[in-house]
């Protein structure tokens, strides 16, 4: 299967998850489930949520985590200050990195939108170095926003 093909379906679970629901922290938890088991070499996926001007550990999938990080400190807060998807090669060639689990060895993380504004993130870590590339990042892109379009996003 190619990753075109995977994240197809990927999408088209995720239509089948969301249509009858939309509670933010639900379909958080889901598209975490789905993803982390469903996506090859990964040893976390999940959310965190902006709160009051830090991003806060939502739902995931994976070893305990770091609950708090500040915006523009690491890779996730990078991304929540950019609004813009951070796709990291190498996590030890990072300045700033934040190592929840030291199996990680590469990172993409992607902002999370509404009206323009941040409200929070969605973090997944691989074991392999390079393990993200510019097809995992138009593929995951896709289903963040089918995430948006289909969930309640209230900021707390
Ligand atoms: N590595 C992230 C921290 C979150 S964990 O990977 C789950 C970062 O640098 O922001």
């Amino acid at each position: 299967m190619t990753k075109t093909q995977l994240y197809q379906g990927l999408a088209a679970q995720l239509r089948e998850l969301l249509a009858e629901e939309h509670d933010l922290i639900a379909n958080a938890a889901n598209l975490s489930a789905l993803l982390y088991h469903s996506l090859p070499e990964l040893n976390w996926a999940g959310f965190y949520f902006l709160r009051g001007g830090a991003l806060v550990l939502g739902p995931f999938q994976g070893k305990p985590a770091c609950t708090r990080i500040v915006l523009g400190k690491g890779v996730c807060g990078t991304a929540a200050a950019s609004r813009k998807t951070v796709l990291v090669e190498n996590v030890h060639e990072f300045p700033g990195h934040i190592a929840c689990d030291g199996a990680s060895n590469s990172e993409i993380v992607l902002p999370i939108l509404k009206d323009d504004q941040v409200v929070g993130v969605l973090d997944f870590d691989s074991p392999r170095l390079g393990r993200f590339d510019a097809e995992d990042r138009a593929g995951l892109e896709s289903l963040v926003r089918g995430f948006i379009e289909r969930t309640d996003i209230t900021t707390p």
